[in-house]
This record gives structure tokens, sequence and C-alpha cells, in this order.
């Protein structure tokens, strides 16, 4: 079956890794799967980068890279990183469908209110107090897709819901069989 690569762009705390990791339960029934999450990410491939717009660009491209040569062999790449910058996620999608590799972006899109408010690792309280530089939402930028192939509603859905969505959608690109 050919590479896929599902790719999941939202704040901080918008449930990215949550669902990367309920999707990937779900996928790795049918096929091979990894998933490349920022958080780990950091404390390895990316270790030494920071938050300016440079690294965090270094940091996409390097998950980007990884997810390329992963899925070229067939295997279900699942990415989670904040990846704030459209024109690094273009950049993405094009080498990915240069190569036949199916690229799905999914917005994991929470209001801001909803993230401060929740703000599962404190830092939002810190990045609103002025203790982060760069913080996406708060004081650096995030760039929303123009048209992601799911829009997904982390304060409205459940995690089971909204992986039943993107299973779906995996379903009608024919990246898994049905059951
Ligand atoms: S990305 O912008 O390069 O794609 P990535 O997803 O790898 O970001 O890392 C984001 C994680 O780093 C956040 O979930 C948060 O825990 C932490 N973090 C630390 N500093 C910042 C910051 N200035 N902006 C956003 N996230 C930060």
């Amino acid at each position: 079956m050919t590479g896929a690569i599902l790719w999941f762009t939202g704040m901080s705390g918008a449930g990215k890794s949550t669902l990367a990791t309920a999707v990937g339960a779900r996928v790795s029934a049918h096929r091979p799967v990894e998933i490349l999450d920022g958080d780990v990410v950091r404390t390895q491939l990316s270790k030494g980068l920071g938050f300016s717009r440079e690294d965090r660009d270094t940091n996409v491209r390097r998950i980007g890279v990884v997810a390329t040569l992963l899925a070229r062999h067939g295997v279900f790449v699942i990415t989670a990183a904040i990846s704030p910058y459209a024109n690094i996620r273009d950049e993405v999608r094009t080498m990915a469908e240069a190569e036949g590799i199916a690229f799905l972006e999914v917005f994991v899109n929470p209001p801001l209110a909803w993230l401060i408010a929740h703000d599962v690792k404190g830092l939002y309280k810190r990045a609103l107090a002025g203790e982060i530089a760069h913080f996406t939402g708060i004081t650096d930028p995030y760039e929303a897709p123009t048209a992601p192939d799911l829009d997904i509603r982390t304060d409205a859905e459940s995690v089971e819901q909204s992986a039943d969505r993107i299973v779906t959608l995996l379903q009608a690109r024919n990246l898994i069989v049905p059951t």
C-alpha cells in the first residue's frame, strides 16, 4: 500500500498528540504506523532547536523529511507538531506528493480561549505573564490552514468522535480498508 502522511497542525495543547495516539492505534490494525511528535522529536532529532521562525522551520522540515522517508516504504506516518507556518507545511506536502505519497492536513482547532482555560502544561499562563517569549498564539503567529482536509474542534467533540471522523476520511481516500 502506498505510504501516507497524516499531518496534524494546531496550537500547543490543542490535542494533536492525543489524537495522533488514538488514530495511530486504529490505523495500526491495518498497516504499519509511526508517530512523529514535536515534543519527542525536540528531545532527539531536533534537540537544541528553539522557537524562532528559523528553528521552527528547521524542526518542521526535519519532521517532513523523516515522514517522507518512512512513507516511501509504505509506512503510515502521523505527525503532531504545531507547524505554525503555512509555507513550510505546503513545502512538505509538495515534497511528499512529488513521490506519490498521500498527504492529509488535519487542523486541530479549538478556540484560543479554550486553550487558555484548559492550559494542561501551564504554558499559556506563563506566556501571558510574559515569561515565555514567542509563544504560539500569544506572542508568536499561528497561520491557520486555509483548506485543511479536516477541521477538528477538540473543544466540541470527544477524542473518539474526532478519531472516527479521521478514520472515515482515511477509508474514503483508500488509505485503510473499511472493516
Ligand atoms: S513547532 O512550532 O516547531 O512545530 P513543536 O510542536 O515542535 O513546535 O513544539 C511545541 C511544544 O513546545 C509545545 O507543545 C510546548 O510544550 C513547547 N513550547 C515551548 N516553548 C514554546 C513556544 N514559544 N511556542 C510554542 N510551544 C512552545
